[in-house]
């Protein structure tokens, strides 16, 4: 059953253990307005801890991803109310983004359409990208006069090398899902009507791994690029003895699977977690 927020702005269903959840503004092809995100702040919320979600999927409804930033509602309105609203504004679109950053359960975009300018910081703050071959993404912030601010310039920085995403923030041309693929922006790019079937196989997969190394693996990726490498493996190391402490069986159960049944091969696909004695 889908759940629509108060307003509107944000829907989600939750079916077998995934958390489909949808920017919900079709008619202004999901730009995020201030309300936009204060209510997908909540939806994360919610969906956050429930024991039944495994993963998070954040897509759009109807022809766009997110068209970035409402220039009306979070631009021009806020503006006109001076500095203190526009600071809440900020602190907002990027609270729910730095959540989902972070957010407990594996996350996935499936980017179906159109994606731009502050689309970026969601499609950042999502483990894993994949999108339709015909979506459209761009920094279109130069074509009406500013930097890619909110991030953007920083996640193409992160994900592009560096002429292309020189190329991309100065230029404003779009690239399509396969582009986007080819340069890294995003994991794959598939025929729209392809997405949702190569979204749900990948979640599946997801959903049979160790939530806690998940967590552990997901966090740990992030963390160590700003790190030297021996500060890297220091925090390795210690991001695995504080899993162990959430979760010390998982894997004693693995080795035996693979050492002593020999019912699976880590090599080949996760251990059977149905068989973890608590
Ligand atoms: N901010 C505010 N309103 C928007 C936005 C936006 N980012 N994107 C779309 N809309 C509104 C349009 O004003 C229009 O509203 P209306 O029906 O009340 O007139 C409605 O959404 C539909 O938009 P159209 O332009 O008619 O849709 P179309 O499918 O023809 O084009 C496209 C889609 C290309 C995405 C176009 O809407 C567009 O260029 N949007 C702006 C994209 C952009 O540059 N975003 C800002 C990035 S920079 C940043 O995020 C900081």
């Amino acid at each position: 059953m889908t759940i629509t927020s108060p307003q509107g702005t944000v829907a989600y269903d939750v079916i077998d253990n995934i958390a489909w959840v949808k920017f919900n503004r079709p008619d202004k092809r999901n730009c995020m307005s201030p309300t936009l995100n204060r209510e997908m702040m909540d939806v994360l919320d919610a969906l956050e801890y429930r024991d039944d979600v495994g993963v998070l999927v954040l897509t759009g409804e109807g022809s766009a991803w997110s068209a970035g930033m409402d220039l009306k509602e979070y631009f021009r309105e806020t503006e006109a109310l001076g500095l203190p609203a526009t600071r809440k504004a900020q602190r907002e679109a990027y609270g729910w983004w730095r959540r989902l950053r972070w957010y407990q359960k594996p996350t996935i975009a499936m980017v179906n359409g159109w994606c731009f300018g502050g689309g970026y910081g969601p499609l950042f703050a999502c483990d894993l990208a994949f999108a339709a071959e015909e979506a459209q993404f761009g920094l279109s912030e130069i074509n009406w006069g500013i930097l890619p601010g909110g991030g953007a310039t920083k996640v193409a920085q992160e994900l592009l090398p560096f002429r292309k995403a020189m190329y991309h923030a100065m230029m404003g041309e779009n690239i399509d899902g396969k582009t986007a693929a080819d340069w890294g922006l995003v994991n794959e790019a598939l025929p729209l009507d392809a997405l949702k079937a190569r979204v749900t196989e990948v979640a599946t997969v997801l959903l049979k791994k160790n939530p806690v190394a998940l967590k552990a693996t997901k966090d740990a990726m992030r963390r160590v690029g700003p790190m030297s490498y021996d500060d890297a493996e220091d925090y390795l190391i210690r991001a695995q003895e504080a899993a162990n402490s959430y979760d010390n069986e998982g894997r004693k159960e693995g080795i035996k699977q693979f050492i002593d049944d020999k019912t699976f091969k880590p090599g080949l696909g996760a251990y059977d977690r149905s068989k973890q004695s608590a």
